[in-house]
């Protein structure tokens, strides 16, 4: 069967659309076989599962297997990749997708090389730092302007970071690798506890008047059944169909020229208020950067550099703890129990300090100037350490002048293969289904990443993030993002990967989720599940899962710290290569699982 598949692939990237259409029954029949990774009865045990081959761990359990499958058909981690997150964009269309963007770090074995894709999106040409400020409306309906409808819409970078990707990095062909996604807009997907979660949350807004279905009927229509409750058995049937095929048709041509771009424009632009062009569409090319690195415990960390802040954050913070080790503990981080008070306390002041530099200094790097090397310098790094006490916490200005704040739209998965090589992807739309707008006849949803700009001087975004001028709008500048996709290497070969989605705890659960693994030797499965904490400088509050609040909370007041209970602190997924094999977790927090072979 395998084989036959392999050959079937084979035949099918070489060949025209309409072959691609008269094999789609065999296709079905390929993927949803059990065999190949594809069922749509998601693993329900948490059980142990150790895979020679490859793992993919997405947040949706038919997102890994779609994966899966593209290895399995002879793709490499970048093709699986490419694949998963097409996949994501019919499975997770309230987290990330075609109207979004995101970052892909890879690490290619073979070549010894690490490779950035940043598709994170950009402000329209027409954008200004004042174009919320100015707004001749209430304070609340200036806010609103870049959380919901076509104002708040940023260029979206996805389809033209994953057709480079594919193009450039993989082995198969775009058209080979949208194909699950194809499949499961067509044959449509089961409905599962997270989509049903997302309907709830959207229906209550909808009831408490902070949204308004009229005003996004395609959204109410399409994506939330409209306002019907899931039920049990019910399949989803994305309305972006046309839009895949376009794209498996034409590559990037059929997303930024077009009838789908002329439709986004139509959607986004003048004619409904909004600002987006052709022209925006037209110029939109991911960007290739070299990744932020720092040496730990004899791994090299390999992260994303700005516009995400995530990765100079999580460099910080490794830096800190080394730091750490050498000049206050006088032993190894690792030796401090896991989610001990003094381990917790610890974590925390690292965390404020890695936050208060990321609210002060960070924004995208081609339009201001981020201090980069002296951020994520070893000496920089001791500097802050010393300034940490063991036994309680300090005033918030002790660690910075500037600010940062939850989840909703975004998602992250990690690929990793036998020989060695990884991906790690995070994509976001932002909020909850982005911007709310949904384009007509493609069912793109569109991202609202406006409001992750500094959208206006001094006030905070969705997440209470108050951030610095470096962050502020500029046409063609990308916002400030927390996304931290993360590859960790040994010995020339990638152990690690992980990356969360969950606003700027997305930086603190990765951090947390890499320490597990590095520090603690937890295989992913507890890496991810384990408990999480949370400071993000400003506001000053530790938040941690309800488990440690129970275990730890009046323990940690006593450090000086402001307490606060959370029932799930973002979505992490991970992927790591022990002496067995390979393993990886998705989240239970988001109902993902992983898949491998
Ligand atoms: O790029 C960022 O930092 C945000 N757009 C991420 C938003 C997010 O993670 C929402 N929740 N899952």
């Amino acid at each position: 069967m395998l084989k036959g598949y392999y050959m079937f692939i084979k035949f099918y990237s070489r060949k025209s659309f309409t072959n691609i259409m008269l094999s789609f029954t065999l296709i079905i029949a390929v993927f949803c076989n059990p065999q190949f990774g594809f069922s749509e009865t998601p693993p329900t045990d948490q059980q142990e599962r150790v895979y020679q081959k490859a793992v993919v761990a997405a947040d949706h359990p038919l997102a890994s297997a779609a994966g899966i499958a593209i290895l399995k058909a002879g793709g490499n981690v970048v093709d699986a990749a490419v694949a998963t997150s097409f996949a994501l964009s019919v499975l997770r269309p309230a987290s990330c997708g075609l109207g979004g963007g995101g970052f892909m770090v890879i690490w290619d074995e073979r070549q010894q090389k690490s490779i950035v894709i940043d598709y994170r999106e950009r402000a329209p040409a027409a954008a200004t730092p004042d174009m919320y400020a100015k707004l001749p409306s209430t304070d609340e309906q200036r806010k609103l302007a870049s959380r919901q409808g076509p104002l708040a819409v940023a260029v979206p970078g996805t389809v033209a970071g994953l057709c480079y990707a594919v193009k450039e990095y993989g082995t198969l062909d775009l058209k080979t690798v949208i194909q699950p996604a194809i499949l499961m807009a067509r044959k449509g997907v089961p409905i599962n506890d997270h989509m049903r979660s997302i309907q709830n949350t959207m229906l209550r807004r909808i009831k408490n008047g902070t949204l308004n279905p009229k005003r996004f009927q395609i959204l109410f229509d399409e994506y939330l059944n409209q306002g019907k409750p899931w039920k049990e058995n019910d399949r989803f049937f994305s309305p972006q169909l046309k839009s895949l095929e376009l794209i498996a048709e034409k590559g990037w041509a059929g997303f930024y020229e077009g009838p789908v771009a002329d439709a986004m424009v139509k959607a986004c632009g003048k004619q409904h208020g909004g600002i987006l062009t052709l022209e925006d569409l037209m110029k939109t090319q991911p960007v290739i950067r070299k990744p932020l690195t720092t040496n730990f415990n004899g791994y090299t960390i390999l992260t994303m550099p700005p516009p995400s802040s995530g990765g100079i954050a999580i460099i910080e913070s490794f830096n800190m703890i080394k730091s750490l080790e050498k000049e206050l503990l006088g032993y190894s981080f690792g030796k401090l129990q896991i989610h001990s008070p003094k381990q917790i306390h610890l974590l925390t002041e690292v965390m404020k300090h890695a936050y208060a530099d990321r609210a002060e200094y960070l924004g995208d790097s081609d339009f201001v100037p981020v201090p980069i090397q002296r951020l994520t310098n070893q000496n920089y790094a001791k500097q802050l350490a010393s300034r940490i006490n063991v036994e309680q916490t300090k005033p918030l200005k002790d660690y910075g002048r500037y600010i940062p704040p939850q989840d909703a739209g975004t998602s992250h998965f990690s690929v990793m293969d036998a020989a060695g090589n990884a991906v790690a992807c995070t994509e976001t739309i932002n909020l909850t289904f982005g911007s709310k707008v949904v384009i007509p006849e493609y069912g793109i949803v569109m991202n609202n990443e406006m409001d992750d700009f500094a959208a206006i001087s001094g006030k905070p975004n969705a997440f209470g993030l108050i951030q610095s001028k470096a962050n502020e709008i500029e046409p063609g500048k990308k916002p400030l993002s927390s996304m931290s996709p993360t590859i960790v290497t040994k010995d020339g070969k990638a152990v690690f990967s992980a990356g969360a989605s969950g606003g700027p705890r997305i930086i603190s659960s990765t951090l947390q989720v890499l320490l597990n693994m590095i520090v603690y030797g937890l295989p992913p499965e507890q890496a991810v599940e384990f408990p999480r904490i949370h400071h993000q400088w400003m506001p000053n509050d530790l938040v941690l899962e309800s488990k440690l609040f129970n275990q730890n909370g009046s323990k940690l007041k006593k450090f000086g710290h402001r307490i606060k209970e959370s029932s799930g602190i973002a979505a992490t997924q991970a992927v790591s290569r022990q002496s067995d094999g390979l393993r990886g977790q998705s989240d239970s927090r988001k109902h993902g699982a992983a898949a491998g072979y």
